[in-house]
């Protein structure tokens, strides 16, 4: 099938490329003239694992091209995606829908033919609605269908959940969109995933309920863990203890320095602003939101702690930029909120991150950057974890505490164990773990 994605970020990039890999004529379309040079370049503007050789393969084969012009790409198409950004609208955090509108706007005035037009941005129920008012308005010589398939790939794993997803959500009445959106996904067939039919509003609603539940359900391990530290419990075993049970599930259950990137944070608050309106309320994320905002703002204060009450004049090592491991990604990332803290408090910080550290840079105006996590640590009075890159799992501890002023490690993602820490000679706090010897 032929295939025009418009918007050509996370979401566009991964999906373009992995249809295209199944076969479809993909054209990638971006405003972003550098981004699409770049590709045209045969440089990915992004890090996501794997993705480098799925675009260069498709490429290769003629299936998959990138452009800015949008008309020539939507003319051709059969089926247009709209994968373009919804970030949380300044100041109120109501859903900015003005990159969807625009895009809708601009695959009507281009369409030739009849089309299905698939949104894959994250959007609030009824835009859908509003996008066909749109494109009837604007084309009513034309039979454009307007269907929901919300989009559920991880940063840093996207290519694996979009060609193996747990399911891949719907949402038209229109038996004919349906059809043509059974054939776009046909090729996953053989992975067998759940192709889950539904109205427009419900595939809408399904996604922000989906990171909704997430959200809550990594605030609620984080509100056990400080309930851990303030009883003596150890929160993995807590967490361990209660996924192990069906109902619950291990996933999404590890206890850290609160929720980021680039959906959670601005998703739920789509929701309850969605929910507010609607008259319906959701006062449990409501809370989640507020508790992780308190959560990511009293980071600085557990290394302030840690260092012994005062962070004037320390240097402090922060491990981890980004708002998770395998991508570059800093949209919302706790590191920023914790760096500037820090700052704020007297420190000097030096940073370090695999991926990010350009976006990084442009975001953390005081912070000082190294080239590696030993530089980071030299001559440090604390180091803090904040993203379990695997290049810190297993960093050579003895170098790390021999070239340290003062040996105290806030680890925010539990990947040490405190009794291996207390061996090397470290002062290390985790998060709703004991320390050893308690
Ligand atoms: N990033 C994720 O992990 C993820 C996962 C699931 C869903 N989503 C959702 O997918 C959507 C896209 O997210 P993203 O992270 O890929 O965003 P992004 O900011 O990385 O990419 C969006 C791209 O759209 C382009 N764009 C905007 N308007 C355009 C237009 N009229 N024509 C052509 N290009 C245009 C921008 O230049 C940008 O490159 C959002 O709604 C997001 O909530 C994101």
């Amino acid at each position: 099938m032929r295939i025009a994605m418009i918007g050509t970020g996370y979401v566009g990039l991964v999906s373009g490329a992995c249809f295209a890999d199944f076969g479809h004529e993909v054209v990638c379309v971006d405003k972003d003239a550098k981004k699409i040079a770049a590709l045209r370049a045969g440089e990915i503007p992004i890090f996501e694992p794997g993705l480098d050789e799925l675009v260069a393969r498709s490429v290769r084969e003629r299936r998959l091209s990138f452009t800015t012009d949008l008309a020539p790409a939507v003319r051709e198409a059969e089926v247009v995606f709209v994968a373009v950004g919804t970030p949380a609208r300044r100041g109120d955090g109501h859903s900015d829908l003005t990159f969807v509108y625009e895009a809708a706007r601009e695959i009507a005035a281009a369409a030739q033919g009849n089309m299905v037009l698939v949104t894959k941005s994250t959007v609030p129920v009824g835009t859908g609605d509003e996008i066909e008012r749109i494109v009837r308005s604007a084309r009513p010589d034309l039979n454009i269908a307007v269907v929901s398939n919300p989009e559920f790939l991880r940063e840093g794993a996207a290519i694996t959940d979009f060609k193996r997803p747990d399911r891949i959500v719907i949402g038209t009445d229109d038996a004919l969109a349906g059809d043509v959106m059974r054939e776009v996904y046909r090729p996953l067939y053989l992975n067998n995933p759940p192709l889950l039919f539904t109205g427009r509003r419900t595939a809408e609603l399904i996604k922000y309920a989906a990171n909704a539940f997430l959200a809550t359900k990594i605030t609620f391990i984080n509100e056990i863990a400080d309930l851990c530290e303030a009883v003596g419990a150890n929160v993995q075993e807590v967490a361990r203890g209660i996924g192990l049970d069906n109902r619950i599930g291990p996933k999404f259950l590890h206890a850290g320095p609160g929720y980021g990137g680039s959906c959670f944070p601005k998703d739920t608050l789509a929701l309850i602003k969605t929910a507010q309106e609607a008259d319906a309320p959701i006062n449990i994320v409501e809370t989640v939101i507020s508790v992780n905002e308190a959560r990511k703002q009293a980071l600085a204060k557990r290394v302030s702690d840690a260092c012994g009450g005062s962070l004037a004049g320390k240097i402090v090592a922060v491990l981890g930029l980004t708002f998770k491991p395998n991508t570059d990604d800093m949209r919302d990332a706790p590191s920023l909120v914790l760096v500037p803290a820090l700052i704020d408090a007297g420190a000097i910080v030096r940073a370090h991150d695999p991926q990010g550290m350009e976006q990084a840079k442009r975001l953390l105006p005081g912070a000082h950057f190294s080239d590696g996590p030993y530089q980071a640590a030299e001559g440090a009075d604390a180091l803090v974890i904040v993203t379990e890159w695997d290049a810190y799992r297993a960093l050579d501890l003895d170098r790390i505490r021999s070239g340290m002023k003062s040996p105290v490690v806030v680890d925010l993602r539990n990947i040490y164990r405190p009794d291996e820490m207390a061996a090397k000679g470290f002062r290390y706090f985790s998060i709703g773990r004991p320390a050893a010897g308690d």
